[in-house]
């Protein structure tokens, strides 16, 4: 599977480094040529001999060795690798990359390359909590890079909780994931999904049931197709897709600014459940009972139809605009004459009627309009609606 792929793994230092020896093995026992890098920290807790013997490759270690310079420059390195894997990615690692920092050798070849970064994080619990790593990992991730675990469990610090590094054979199915040619290789595709978020004053909203798990279950069935994902998010139940792009946003003219900015794009699907409306009176201060018993008025306006807006574009236009239609009655009637309103290529229409249990729920049961007419899915799991549903759009765009 990944024979005659170059893996350039970067080791950061954190106590997790000793796993990264164990995925050296793994990646080479699958045909993989693994160049090691050393982070001065990562010294400390695995050697450049055992590292280097692993590999069966000379280890990089510093920035300003003129040998290497010579023979490879920084540069060079981190081009000549097919993937780029930082394991374990230390809060101070993805801290520099998030912010660009490029003053030593991993983070300039992390500055440099111009291929995939996949960061299996690894730190103590607290720490991957904490705000500052959060928001960089919101950063990396908004910037393409590709995330493997952390994983919950027993720490070396004696902690519990997320933090532990991934096991070696779960970054190996994550670089083999990153690494697979499909159908889909080549082709960008943007994906809405999740709710919007509308307010009514800094700490009230209108919002809408749509825990974002068909979204993500489609991300990641285009993805594992090859295809390259800008995932643009509301507020969503359901952790978003690894390996996508990922863009979170709160209201709908933040989702519309955002679905601007990912074009030009093959295909567009829009699996967001997009809020129709939006609160104009929106109050800067919080809204008070005042004790008179008044109750307090909305105004509302319309908000932009993102997927009629994509799909009427005349430059930009994606080859394939795709639109889902929640209903609750008539559902065939609405949804086919959605498709002609909007002006989009397909409508996946679903009854999300309470007793259907689909809004929220692992199933759905879905109809694709095209203009050859309505096609009945029989009940499946999202994933499988999904799936189904990224083989039928790696077809149309072949
Ligand atoms: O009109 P309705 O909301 O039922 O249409 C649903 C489809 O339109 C979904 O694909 C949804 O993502 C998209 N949509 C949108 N922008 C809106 C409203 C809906 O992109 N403002």
């Amino acid at each position: 599977m990944l024979a005659g792929k170059r893996i350039l793994l970067i080791i950061g230092g954190g106590i997790a480094a000793f796993k990264s020896l164990d995925l050296i093995r793994r990646l080479r026992e699958r045909g993989a040529v693994v160049t090691p890098v050393l982070t001065g920290a990562a010294e400390e807790f695995v050697t450049p001999l055992s590292t280097s013997a692993l590999a069966g490759q000379k280890v990089f270690r510093d920035l300003f060795d003129l040998t290497d310079e010579a023979e490879m420059g920084h540069i060079e390195l981190s081009r000549a690798a097919d993937l780029v894997v930082v394991a374990p990615a230390t809060a101070d690692l993805m801290a520099k990359m998030a912010h660009g920092h490029a003053n030593d050798l991993a983070s300039t070849l992390f500055m440099a390359t111009d291929k995939r970064v996949l960061i299996a994080p690894a730190m103590n619990v607290r720490m991957w909590e904490h705000a500052a790593t959060q928001r960089n990992l919101a950063t990396l991730q908004g910037d393409g890079i590709l995330c493997v675990g952390p994983n919950e469990g027993d720490m070396a610090c004696g902690e519990y909780g997320p933090g532990r590094m991934s096991e070696p054979l779960e970054i190996v199915a994550a670089v083999e994931a990153a690494l697979r040619d499909g159908p889909l290789k080549g082709k960008h595709i943007i994906v809405t999904s999740g709710p919007t978020h509308e307010p009514i004053d800094p700490v009230r909203y209108i919002a809408n049931r749509s825990s974002g798990a068909q979204g993500t279950a489609l991300a990641l069935a285009l993805l594992a197709l090859g295809a390259e994902v800008s995932f643009v998010t509301g507020p969503a139940d359901v952790a978003p897709p690894a390996g996508a792009k990922v863009v979170p946003v709160q209201t709908a003219r933040e989702m519309q600014e955002a679905v601007a900015a990912a074009l030009p794009a093959d295909a567009a699907v829009f699996a967001a459940a997009v809020a129709d409306w939006r609160v104009v009176s929106e109050s800067t201060s919080k809204i008070k009972k005042d004790g008179s018993g008044a109750l307090p008025v909305l105004e509302f306006a319309e908000n932009p139809d993102i997927l009629a807006g994509v799909s009427q574009l005349k430059t930009e236009r994606p080859m394939l605009v795709v639109g889902f239609a929640a209903e609750t009655d008539d559902v065939l009637a609405h949804a086919t004459a959605k498709r002609t309103r909007k002006g989009c290529d397909w409508i996946v229409a679903n009854d999300v009627s309470p007793d259907t249990g689909i809004m929220g729920g692992t199933e759905n049961a879905v109809t694709v309009i095209t203009e050859d007419g309505a096609d009945v899915w029989p009940r499946m799991g999202k994933d499988q609606v999904a799936q189904k549903l990224a083989a039928k759009i790696a077809e149309t765009l072949a």
